[in-house]
């Protein structure tokens, strides 16, 4: 048996051992089925049941309302910041973008290229230290719709509740903290995730759309970016990615029955990201949390050491110790934690403990 590291990757990223075993046990043969998920016909009558048990698990986790449909689709988030616009922003019409990390500018940059675009509020002033207020957002009433990013992956900045945008529809990319606190879906035209933090591997792309807004959509799209054709054709247009479908179905079971649902993974997450951060607070400035306190993510911790060769040194040690994949993004530096659902609460301990222990030694 290969040995198993704490993974602090940002995505693609740690899966929950029972989902890895699961999988494991049944990559040779489906039961029943006598052929691996990854040998099966996307038509076939057993994978019509993987993806309708992960879509039904989805739904029951978020609640989602009956006027939603839920789509695994590929090309990961990056893809959704085209079709957000391509399907939602009519030429006459401007779409607000809520700016609070690199992920948000991703998406504005690529919207911009399909359409009129306003930046409705931006924390970039700060470097991204915080998410917006309500009162500082220059709203459109008239919008198309409201973009924003839940949790930014490389500040390590997330909002605690949505932005309210009135009667406009909010468009989220909850790619790094998709189904790891409860949401209310019914305030969303579309949410959006790549699957590969929370939800699964790489290669799924989820997204939660509303009827009304799906309605908007233009005609004559290219079949492969019309939500309108991939929700009239169940995710089925084409061939989807099935291994990846089964396994985030996996994930959504092992949420429901092992977990308890969102309430009771919400509760974990806070008191994982609590235990660093705590840790962060009581080093006396050796560590300097990115993000202002009120706005710590609690998938992405980030935090910097008093020096680019200690943190050299810190990334070195870390992974030599058994904690993999603790340097942070480029455009910040530093460290970067991420305890995504399923990074055990003992890697987050044994982390805090090496920080305290290098401390000492390095301070
Ligand atoms: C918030 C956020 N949005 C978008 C992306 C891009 O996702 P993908 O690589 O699936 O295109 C990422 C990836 O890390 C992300 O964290």
């Amino acid at each position: 048996m290969t040995e198993r590291i704490f993974n602090f990757s940002a995505g693609p990223a740690v899966l929950p051992l029972p989902v890895l075993e699961e999988a494991q046990r049944n990559l040779l043969a489906l039961p029943g089925v006598g052929m691996s998920v990854l040998e099966v016909s996307h038509r076939s009558a057993a994978f019509e049941e993987v993806i309708h048990n992960a879509e039904a698990d989805l739904r029951s986790l978020l609640n989602v309302p009956e006027n939603y449909k839920v789509l695994f689709l590929q090309g990961g988030a990056s893809l959704q910041f085209t079709m957000v616009p391509m399907n939602l922003l009519p030429k006459e019409s401007s779409a607000d973008y809520i700016l609070t990390g690199s992920w948000g500018q991703g998406a504005i940059k690529e919207a911009r290229k399909l359409g009129t675009v306003r930046e409705a509020g931006s924390t970039a002033e700060g470097n991204f230290r915080r998410v917006t207020h309500q009162d500082e957002l220059i709203l459109d009433p008239h919008a198309a719709y409201v973009h924003y990013t839940s949790n930014e992956t490389i500040f390590g900045v997330e909002f605690q509740s949505e932005p309210d945008a009135g009667d406009v529809p909010l468009v989220c990319d909850m790619s790094s903290n998709f189904i790891s606190r409860p949401v209310d879906v019914s305030q969303y035209g579309l949410i959006y995730a790549g699957a590969q933090k929370n939800a699964g591997p790489a290669g799924a792309t989820i997204v939660i759309v509303r009827d009304d807004v799906l309605a908007r959509v233009p005609k004559g799209l290219p079949a492969m970016l019309d939500y309108r054709n991939l929700a009239e054709k169940e995710s089925m247009y084409n061939t989807p990615p099935c291994f990846a479908i089964y396994i985030c179905g996996l994930v959504f079971k092992w949420l429901r029955n092992d977990i308890g649902g969102l309430e009771k993974i919400y509760a974990l997450n806070q008191e994982k990201a609590k235990i660093l951060y705590d840790a962060i607070d009581a080093s006396d400035g050796y560590y300097q949390g990115h993000s202002e306190p009120q706005c710590r993510s609690l998938m992405n911790v980030t935090f910097r050491l008093p020096s680019e060769e200690l943190e050299k040194k810190f990334a070195k040690e870390a992974t030599a110790a058994g904690l993999d994949g603790l340097k942070g993004h480029r455009s910040v530096g530093g460290m970067r934690a991420s305890i995504y659902n399923a990074f055990p609460r003992e890697g987050v301990v044994r982390l805090v403990e090496f920080m305290k222990d290098f401390a000492e030694k390095n301070g």
